[in-house]
């Protein structure tokens, strides 16, 4: 019997697809820290068993209309916005994506670039690295204080909450906006649902953390920057579609907000010519939410134990 074709879009480790090579014939694209070209992506679609593909893969619908032995696509993220979900379905092919795995540290990334972008540390290190350390005085630069201070998660799902359990610890004041209430965070972390504008006008600190959908691209406009304090920061951990990017920057060069913390953009990847890598008051990841070394093994191994249920007639853990 021919074992099905498994395509993986990246060079990850071998060590884990070892314990899957007796069911799968495996082929990896030969790069770790490149994606995978679109024509090629393309042919080996063709005659592909189960993709295990990345967010920078766009599985539309050309793809799926010459993929007729796809039965599972296994995507390496928790957002799946790079998939034509609907079309998919449609074809019988089983969407799987990475949640609970990273949960904890996606917030923890998202917490340290609040962080990081309210307490300038980015700006304070590259300070020293351009030897401009003279004197210490005592606004040198002087941030903002986030302890005690209000939050408003736009977008309360797993990843929200556990950012909402983070800024408790902080003794911030938390608001949050979502489609639907969430009244376990509301016992527990005396989270307080707010509608999108009170969110705005009333929080120290806005953190995206919505999934890109039809309704939310751009939800975060030029009306919405208007509404937020001229003190707000603005942090973005979701997608980059999710924001007007030339509002936002408009927003931060003139100082109607104060700083943003950014680990997502329209397109990806940005360069350093960007505008927005430009200002001061902004600090710019690369998409690391979910980057450590565990997360990430176990994003890959959750995204195998999905193939392998698929192909031996079980529900696979984490479909959509
Ligand atoms: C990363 O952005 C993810 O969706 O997991
Ligand atoms: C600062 O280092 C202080 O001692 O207040």
């Amino acid at each position: 019997m021919t074992k099905p074709y498994i395509y993986i879009t990246r060079k990850i480790p071998d060590e884990i697809i070892n314990p899957y090579v007796e069911q799968f014939d495996f082929k990896m694209w030969e790069k770790a820290d490149e994606p995978v070209p679109r024509d090629i992506l393309l042919e080996e679609a063709k005659r592909a068993d189960g993709l295990l593909c990345m967010l920078s893969e766009n599985i539309d619908k050309e793809l799926l209309n010459i993929a007729p032995q796809l039965k599972i696509v296994a995507n390496l993220a928790v957002g799946y916005d790079n998939i034509a979900v609907d079309e998919a379905k449609e074809r019988g092919i089983t969407i799987t994506n990475t949640p609970d795995v990273l949960t904890e540290t996606t917030a923890d990334l998202t917490f340290a670039l609040l962080m990081a972008t309210a307490r300038r540390i980015v700006e304070a290190d590259t300070y020293i690295q351009k030897d401009l350390w003279r004197n210490w005085a005592p606004y040198l630069l002087a941030g903002s204080d986030i302890h005690h201070k209000t939050i408003g998660i736009v977008g309360m799902g797993r990843i929200g909450e556990a950012v909402a359990r983070r800024a408790k610890g902080f003794g911030m004041s938390i608001l949050y906006h979502n489609r639907s209430r969430h009244v376990e965070a509301e016992k527990e972390l005396q989270a307080t649902y707010a509608d999108f504008k009170e969110l705005l006008t009333t929080s120290d600190f806005v953190v995206s953390l919505i999934p890109l959908s039809k309704d939310t691209n751009q939800l975060f406009d030029r009306d919405v920057f208007d509404k937020m304090k001229s003190s707000a920061i603005f942090i973005n951990a979701s997608r980059g579609a999710t924001v007007d990017e030339e509002a936002l920057y408009d927003a931060l060069r003139t100082n109607q907000i104060k700083a943003a913390g950014l680990d997502v953009f329209t397109e990806e990847p940005i360069r350093a010519n960007h505008p927005l890598v430009q200002l001061d008051n902004t600090v710019c990841l690369p998409h690391i939410g979910s980057a450590t070394e565990q997360t990430r093994t176990d994003m890959l191994n959750l995204c195998l134990d999905n193939i392998a249920a698929v192909f031996s007639g079980n529900a696979p853990k984490t479909p959509l």
